[in-house]
């Protein structure tokens, strides 16, 4: 039985717990399905993930009262922001109960989801009405073909425009466009992606191809650094810097000096951004991970499905953060001479 939650901040203690770099945990991403209708290559290569790969079973997934009730935890702990994320989230049947749930949450600042966003369109509205604020929709390229590369043959970018579009009548906002840049691949296709979207509102975020998980086949060649993109972005269309919104932003944001809305450089490769992580995350079996690269986690499932009350969860994610010591991408280099067997991003979430 889930306690009130006013004894939930009492359960907390009175201090929010640092990890042992001085980090507050502030966001709770929360991957909600661990399949997905695509196989973009850099995150599920559809050699691995091919139709026998054996994915949770629906009874082994979190159920929703047991994400609410579990969010409630993080929340009394110092958690503000909740990302829902996947695999591809839409995919999880009756997903905006969730989010009306979570946005109702005392405490919760912002409730986000992140999407491929094939299903946008069906869902946008009823999203928006249940409390979502805001989307981040995943497109890495406006060319059909390039395209198709780079989700593994599934969907198209029309969907997924048609979906910005509904979400933008929905109301949702503000809207980000994440686009994973892959040398060789969608790099020649990035300055058309930022034309189509600047003045509209919807913020490109360029994203460093990053080294997630262990089959995505990465190197170091195939990542276009933030600099040398800035530098092209730059040259097409002039810009200036803005601050962050926030401590912990891992966008560094840039705005066009013409007034037409601003873009968004991700750049975890190149200039780590581990120093003010404040990012839990939640598997959708509901393993907590305090990192992107963790190569294990803590199993809040098990020991909620063997009758812990919520004073013994809070302990078990209070000493999790407590004894985090993640700083993965500022030790990149060093972790590539020692292999490690990293937690998959679909399984975890961006
Ligand atoms: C894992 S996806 C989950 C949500 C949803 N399916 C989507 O694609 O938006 C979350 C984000 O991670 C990004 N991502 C996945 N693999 C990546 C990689 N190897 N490097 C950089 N970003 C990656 C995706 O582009 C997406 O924006
Ligand atoms: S990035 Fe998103 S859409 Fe692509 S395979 Fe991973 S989870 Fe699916």
């Amino acid at each position: 039985m889930t306690v009130a939650s006013s004894s939930i901040v009492a359960l907390a203690g009175s201090s929010l717990p640092l990890d042992t770099l001085g980090r507050a945990l502030h966001d709770l991403r929360i991957s909600v399905m661990d399949r997905c209708n695509f196989r973009c290559p850099y995150c599920m290569p559809s050699e691995t993930f091919h139709e026998h790969y054996r994915f949770l079973k629906s009874g082994e997934r979190l159920q929703f009262e047991e994400i609410v009730r579990l969010a409630h935890l993080f929340v009394a702990l110092g958690a503000r922001k909740l990302r829902l994320t996947g695999g591809e989230p839409l995919l999880r049947a009756n997903l905006p109960d969730l989010v009306g749930e979570l946005t109702a949450i005392e405490g919760v600042q912002d409730v986000a989801l992140t999407t491929n966003g094939v299903l946008l369109a069906k869902y946008a509205a009823e999203l928006k009405a249940n409390g979502l604020q805001r989307v981040t929709v995943s497109l890495d390229t406006l060319d059909e073909q390039v395209f198709a590369r780079m989700s593994g043959g599934f969907g198209d970018p029309k969907q997924v425009l048609e979906g910005i579009r509904a979400a933008q009548q929905a109301g949702l906002a503000p809207i980000k466009v994440n686009a994973v840049v892959e040398r060789g691949l969608n790099d020649h296709t990035v300055l058309d992606l930022i034309e189509h979207f600047r003045g509209s509102g919807v913020i490109v975020r360029l994203i460093e191809y990053m080294d997630v998980g262990n089959r995505n086949h990465w190197s170091l060649d195939r990542v276009v650094a933030s600099r040398e993109l800035l530098t092209r972005v730059a040259a097409r269309w002039p810009l200036h810097p803005v601050g962050q919104n926030y401590r912990g932003e891992v966008a560094e944001r840039y705005a066009f000096d013409d007034g037409s809305g601003e873009i968004g450089f991700i750049s975890s490769v190149t200039e780590p951004f581990c120093g003010a992580c404040s990012r839990a995350r939640l598997s959708s079996d509901g393993v907590l991970y305090t990192c992107l690269f963790a190569e294990r986690g803590h199993d809040l499932k098990r020991a909620l499905r063997a009758g812990a009350g919520d004073a013994e969860l809070t302990a078990l994610i209070r000493n999790a953060w407590l004894n985090r010591v993640d700083r993965y991408s500022e030790l990149r280099a060093t972790a590539h001479e020692h292999p490690m067997k990293k937690v998959e991003m679909y399984y975890i979430g961006g």
